[in-house]
């Protein structure tokens, strides 16, 4: 397989990265002075370009966030370290991360979690795991609908291209940073052909991968042994929604929050920010932490081949939180020193060079995790089985069956009714509740055609049914790709 290499491939150690910088709102200019004059110190060579987004730019009028000259800039340098920003309150405004997201095609977000005890405190000192989070697929893109009076939908997509690229990505990262194992998670005993699929492409690629563990696990039970067991965890590779949910769950049990830096990794460039906002409540008082958007500088030197520099600036700063030397949302009983955001810059400047003694230091990365490309293959046999249509209804299932049956024909019949997910015709339990949306089941019986499928609806339309949606179902390669309902 080629990969396509990433910026840092195509640059040596020795060479200067271009980066566009975003200062943000709020602390945001804050503690991007101070990351910034952390990882220069360290050895970083940045050739900095500086745009302007968030509160001011949405104001301006720009709905995105960001001006044309801004998206010029990311486009060129393919690399953005952005402080938080604020999103003014009031419609019209679009998220700036979804658009930036979007518009470089971000498809993995990565968020390193480790505790810093007992700098930070933590009942878990010993966790070290790096979530991998798809980023462009799943419930978060968003595609809702409300069907009927009492029914909304909200459309779960995962793609193969889209699963196996994030999972590549998780592995050839566990292979560059010497982890041992990569787990997946999903909940493929519910959700049997997305989340199936997911789990079906991670047992594929684990294959390729045999000096890596793998295992899998199913996400609720994965996300409470994150909470209680972190420490068995090394990789993690999830769709979107789950991944959201289990990075909060880890960083908060690491009881630093506040220290997480994320990254968000795409074809046509990347993304290095904190997981933190802009906390206005303290903006301008000189006391903001900058280590959340500092170390996401680290990640970023490192995705950026500068793995030297980056190792000796998170050392240095290692040694600064070792030295007891912190910034007030992080003191505790080990703090010496309670200082402000100058200071504390000023610390780890003057460590650099040193190494902890007690956390476990950064090494220098080998180089940078090489980018899969979305991987396409032959269509498998897609064949027409029926359609499922799903229908607008408060009078009663029978009613509802005599009225769908006489729309049915003999080479196109009706199967079943579910409401929800219960099947509610033939046989249905009469202590099922029902909402205003049912759904009925037409399967051929032999072959049929999207003519069929047409006519039926029409005849539907015709008897006064209210279609609100309908989806085909098709066999590929002899295998249906649609569920079953419950008892069919
Ligand atoms: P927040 O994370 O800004 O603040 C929550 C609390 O944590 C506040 O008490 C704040 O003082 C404290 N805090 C946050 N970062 C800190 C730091 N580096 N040092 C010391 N204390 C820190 O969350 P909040 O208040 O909900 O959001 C404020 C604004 O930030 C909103 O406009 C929100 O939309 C935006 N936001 C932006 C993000 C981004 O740009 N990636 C992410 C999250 C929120």
């Amino acid at each position: 397989m080629t990969v396509q290499p990433s910026p840092a491939q195509l640059k040596p150690e020795t060479g200067t990265t271009p980066v566009t910088v975003a200062r943000g709102d709020g602390i945001g200019p804050e503690i991007m002075e101070a990351s910034l004059a952390i990882l220069e110190a360290a050895g970083a060579r940045l050739a900095i370009e500086e745009i302007e987004v968030g509160e001011k730019v949405y104001k301006a009028g720009f709905t995105s966030g960001l001006t044309d000259d801004a998206w010029a800039s990311i486009r060129r340098t393919k690399l953005l370290y952005k402080a938080p920003i604020t999103t003014p309150q009031g419609g019209g405004y679009k998220s700036l991360n979804v658009t930036i997201r979007t518009g470089l095609g971000l498809f993995a977000n990565v968020r390193p979690v480790r505790g810093y005890a007992p700098y930070v405190p933590t009942y878990h000192p010993d966790m070290d795991l790096v979530i991998v989070r798809e980023n462009e697929e799943d419930l978060y893109t968003g595609i809702e609908h409300r069907q009927t009076d009492e029914v909304v939908q909200c459309l779960k997509l995962l793609s193969r291209p889209g699963s196996e690229r994030v999972i590549r990505y998780a592995f050839d990262f566990a292979r560059l940073a010497g982890r041992k194992k990569v787990t997946c998670l999903v909940k493929d005993n519910i959700m049997k052909l997305t989340d199936g699929m997911f789990h079906r492409c991670f047992d594929e690629i684990a294959a390729e991968y045999p000096e890596i563990a793998h295992d899998h696990m199913i996400v609720d039970i994965g996300a409470a042994k994150i909470a209680v067991n972190p420490e068995r965890f090394d990789v993690v590779v999830t769709p979107n929604l789950y991944g959201d949910i289990v990075s909060d769950i880890a960083a908060e049990v690491a009881g630093s929050v506040g220290l997480a830096g994320s990254a968000n990794i795409g074809e046509h460039g990347a993304m290095f920010e904190a997981v933190h906002g802009s906390a206005p409540d303290i903006t301008g008082k000189g006391i903001a932490n900058p280590s959340g958007l500092f170390l996401a500088g680290v990640e970023m030197l490192q995705f950026a081949g500068q793995g030297e520099a980056a190792a000796r600036a998170f050392n240095a700063w290692a040694a600064t939180i070792e030295a007891g030397i912190h910034t007030g949302d992080m003191s505790g009983p080990e703090t010496k020193q309670k200082v402000g955001t100058k200071a504390f810059t000023q610390a780890v400047i003057a460590r650099m060079g040193e190494v902890p003694k007690k956390l476990k230091p950064c090494q220098p990365s080998k180089g940078a995790v090489p980018l899969p490309p979305p991987v396409r293959r032959v269509p498998e046999e897609k064949v027409l089985k029926g359609v499922d249509i799903f229908v607008e209804w408060r009078d009663g299932t029978e009613a509802l069956a005599a009225i769908l049956k006489t729309a049915a024909t003999e080479a196109l019949p009706l199967t079943l009714i579910t409401n929800r997910s219960a099947k509610v015709w033939p046989n249905g339990l009469p202590e099922t509740f029902c909402t205003d949306q049912f759904r009925g089941r037409f399967e051929f019986a032999g072959t049929g055609t999207a003519q069929d499928v047409i006519a039926l609806q029409s005849r539907l339309v015709e008897a006064g049914i209210s279609i609100g949606k309908t989806e085909n179902l098709f066999s590929f390669n002899g295998k249906l790709g649609y569920s079953l309902a419950q008892g069919q």
